[in-house]
């Protein structure tokens, strides 16, 4: 499997941003951040040849369902053949800015969790902040409802300012090492994200005028 990631990679770079699947260790933990116990709706964003979506759909309660969006053709085919006889999980290739469309065609109200592995620190600005807000307006209003990423760097704690809560750990077990973040849609005191920041400490960035960020 890793030889389609690494055909992918090469012919887009920019997009696939990895030249081998997660490790066996980063997919056990990530898992670990959600609660399965009882019937969830997880929407993917990137699963690339699906070693995440694995271990979801492995671990997932029976009427769970797992939606994938995977913008490359040839690991959303991959990922089709894979989950064939899985009626919980659909693949969809498209890009993951167009979840509220593809919820709202299914009469899907809310995500319960939202995993994102694309790579959000090479989007553009206004592109990633849009995104965030889809992903913040999808996820469920409830207390474990939650958007679960993993990255080399932690930048996207700066920009994801409509979550109130975020909760950080780094797994040197993956090659690179990653940090795995939880930013839930509800504080400890079950407030809503008021765009006033995720408790952080950090300062918000300015938008330049071409798009990059000053501080
Ligand atoms: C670094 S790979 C991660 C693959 C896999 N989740 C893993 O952990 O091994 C990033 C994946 O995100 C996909 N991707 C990038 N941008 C996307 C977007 N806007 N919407 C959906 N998928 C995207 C790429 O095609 C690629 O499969």
């Amino acid at each position: 499997m890793s030889f389609l990631f690494l055909k992918e990679f090469l012919k887009k770079p920019m997009q696939i941003a990895s030249i081998v699947p997660s490790s066996p260790t980063l997919v056990r933990r990530v898992a670990s951040k959600f609660d399965f116990s009882v019937p969830r709706t997880i929407a993917e964003f990137g699963p690339g040849e699906g070693c995440h979506s694995r271990e979801i759909a492995r671990r997932m309660h029976p009427n769970s369902r797992l939606l994938l969006f995977e913008l490359d053709a040839q690991f959303a085919g991959h990922l089709k053949r894979q989950f064939a006889r899985d009626p919980r999980v659909e693949i969809i290739n498209t890009d993951a800015q167009d979840l509220p469309a593809e919820l709202s065609k299914r009469n899907i109200p809310h995500c319960d969790y939202i995993l994102s592995g694309i790579p959000f620190s090479i989007l553009e600005v206004n592109k990633k902040r849009g995104l965030l807000q889809k992903t913040f307006e999808s996820l469920a209003p409830h207390a474990g409802s939650a958007f679960v990423i993993y990255q080399v760097t932690n930048e996207l704690r700066r920009h994801a300012t409509l979550f109130p809560r975020a909760e950080s750990e780094y797994c040197l077990q993956n090659l690179p090492p990653m940090f795995i973040t939880v930013f839930y849609k509800q504080g400890l005191n079950g407030n809503h994200g008021n765009g006033n920041g995720n408790g952080n400490g950090h300062k918000l960035p300015v938008e330049s005028a071409n798009g990059h960020e000053r501080f």
